[in-house]
């Protein structure tokens, strides 16, 4: 029988996993002349954008609700090529916008649309029309409050709401997009909206067969960005291949997150990242230390929860340096990589069936450095880091009580084997500190239900004692939409850590768990370095399509962005 994919036999376990690939539709930048072409395409999306109300913020709150009102009864009016085109089609936008006027009242929200028109030419040619909203234009000034920019953070919504566009319409081969300049030159606008392109028209076809299998946005052969006005967008072709690239590394993120454990185990995710090194173009290298060279380290937290497990530990260290110039920072990145979270001894009674995804921080960590190595930024040299294991049941398996050693020295009675991240990790920041002495760390980890009760699914929570770091982290994600939000490091929580019998234990009492586990680490990272915790059990998997790949593409930015320091 043909084998689509790779799987055990009884005796070994898998070696090796598949990668999905982008569509192949290509998303090119021209300017173009005049509405008439348009109509070649089989859709146009027409964005609108407001023009800036002229006030200014100190409002009385009377006028305040006079604007209000004002926005509700004035849509935005069409101009330049959407206008040449609404006459193109006989004003049928304008009906279709007064028809939507409160979706679209001030530019509406950034990625909205209005119901697709047809309109179908002499030739029998139909073309599909619709308008796309692009928010409010920024008051003067707004630029100086760069974060708070709703134009530069656009890229990311506009590009998935064209990609679910492209994907929900049937038989569309070339789809125009006109945007104006104003928008599509700003920051990396054009790079976020093709990394958002490419991500969402992922589709993990790997486990399906025959008719099972579902292609996305199939008859997709090419999106044009149309930009009007302004000089158009420079460099355009290398910010959309920079956002194809970071795609890639997306793709991988949920490569990893969507494989189940009987082909995802901690030697397939190694093989992932020594084929990711090799393909590489000698940017980046990849060692893998074994049960043994973790032995030598000392790592006993880590190996403490691989002993339960079918395959051996592997411990990922991928390098990536510039081919050339100065280093301006090493910095460190490190994954929670557990391949699989049954709970061990203290036995998961629920979501378990979740519990593949307990591999989010690694697969945003080497979908990073796929990225990475691609984009090829300067100034920086990363080492990304897993300590890949699963937290499994045999007679070798750590139980509650048990009594490991990190591999900075530090004691730790396990209590719970099922509050196992954070001892795989703690030899992991170990490694990072002491032996690569990156000079500053992030970790980015699937690591407790808590940090998922206290923000949803929505969004990561960060824990860091720097504040440029939080800062930092911040703004990357409000450009790459990948979002976070700072939660508080509780010293006096400490308190809820100390054992009775060794340095520290692994949980806390039962609120405030997210904390505890942040104060945790901490532990293994020393003194002053700076250093953020990441907790993304909330947003790796939504229950609509699985694997979302967050944090591939903040670690990436966050990467580019060590290198452009002094
Ligand atoms: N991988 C889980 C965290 C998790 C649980 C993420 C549910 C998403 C959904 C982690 O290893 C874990 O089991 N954490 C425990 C910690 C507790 C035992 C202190 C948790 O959050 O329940
Ligand atoms: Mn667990
Ligand atoms: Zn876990």
């Amino acid at each position: 029988m043909d084998q689509s994919f790779p799987t055990w036999t009884f005796d070994k376990p898998c070696t090796s996993i598949q990668w999905n690939e982008l569509v192949t539709a290509e998303l090119v930048v021209e300017s173009i002349g005049s509405a008439d072409q348009l109509n070649d395409a089989d859709l146009v999306m027409v964005g609108v954008m407001a023009p800036p109300k002229d006030d200014d913020s100190d409002d009385s709150a009377e006028e305040e609700d006079k604007d209000k009102e004002e926005e509700e009864t004035t849509p935005v009016s069409l101009t330049g090529i959407a206008k040449e085109a609404d006459v193109l089609v006989g004003g049928a936008l304008s009906v279709v916008m007064q028809e939507n006027a409160k979706d679209f009242q001030n530019g509406g929200k950034t990625g909205s649309m209005t119901p697709t028109l047809r309109v179908v030419g002499a030739d029998k040619k139909s073309t599909r029309y619709i308008v796309l909203g692009l928010g409010k234009t920024p008051k003067e000034g707004d630029d100086e409050k760069k974060k708070d920019d709703p134009l530069a953070t656009a890229g990311h919504s506009l590009g998935k709401a064209i990609a679910d566009k492209c994907n929900s319409e049937k038989k569309v081969e070339s789809v125009v997009v006109v945007l104006p300049s104003d928008l599509v030159s700003k920051g990396t606008v054009l790079r976020d909206l093709s990394a958002a392109f490419y991500e969402t028209l992922y589709s993990d076809n790997r486990y399906r067969t025959g008719k099972k299998i579902k292609k996305a946005a199939e008859d997709l052969k090419k999106v044009t960005i149309v930009v009007e006005g302004g000089d158009g967008a420079p460099d355009a072709a290398a910010a959309i291949e920079a956002g194809r690239k970071l795609a890639t590394g997306i793709f991988m993120a949920k490569d990893i997150v969507n494989s189940p454990h009987n082909v995802l185990n901690s030697v397939s995710l190694a093989d992932t990242a020594k084929r990711m090194a090799a393909q590489s173009g000698g940017t980046m290298t990849c060692t893998i230390l074994d049960k043994k060279e973790c032995e030598k380290r000392g790592m006993g937290a880590y190996l403490g929860v691989a002993r339960g497990s079918e395959t051996e530990p592997q411990f990922i260290h991928l390098t990536y340096k510039p081919k050339s110039g100065k280093i301006n920072k090493k910095v460190g990145i490190v994954g929670k990589g557990l391949l699989f979270d049954t709970g061990g001894y203290n036995i998961k009674t629920a979501m378990m069936e979740l519990m593949k995804f307990d591999c989010g921080g690694a697969a945003a960590v080497l979908g990073a450095a796929r990225a990475v190595a691609a984009l090829a930024p300067e100034g920086v040299e990363a080492h990304f880091i897993v300590a890949a294991c699963e937290n499994m049941i045999n007679a070798k398996a750590i139980v509650p009580s048990d009594i490991l050693t990190a591999s900075n020295g530090k004691t730790i009675e396990v209590l719970n084997t099922d509050a196992e991240g954070r001892l795989t990790l703690a030899d992991a920041l170990v490694f990072a500190d002491k032996e690569v002495g990156c000079e500053k760390i992030i970790e980015l980890s699937t690591l407790t239900g808590a940090c998922m009760v206290s923000l949803g699914k929505g969004m990561a929570g960060v824990w860091t004692d720097n504040d440029d770091l939080a800062e930092e982290l911040a703004d990357i994600s409000k450009v790459t939409g990948d979002k976070s939000w700072r939660m508080p490091m509780e010293k006096s929580y400490n308190e809820q850590l100390e054992s009775k019998i060794a340095d520290l234990k692994n949980i806390g009492t039962r609120y405030g768990g997210a904390i505890t586990a942040a104060l945790f680490l901490q532990n293994f990272v020393s003194g002053k370095k700076p250093y953020a915790h990441i907790d993304i059990a909330g947003p790796v998997w939504s229950d609509k399509i699985g694997a979302t790949g967050y944090g591939a593409k903040m670690v990436a930015e966050w990467v580019r962005r060590q290198g452009l320091e002094e």
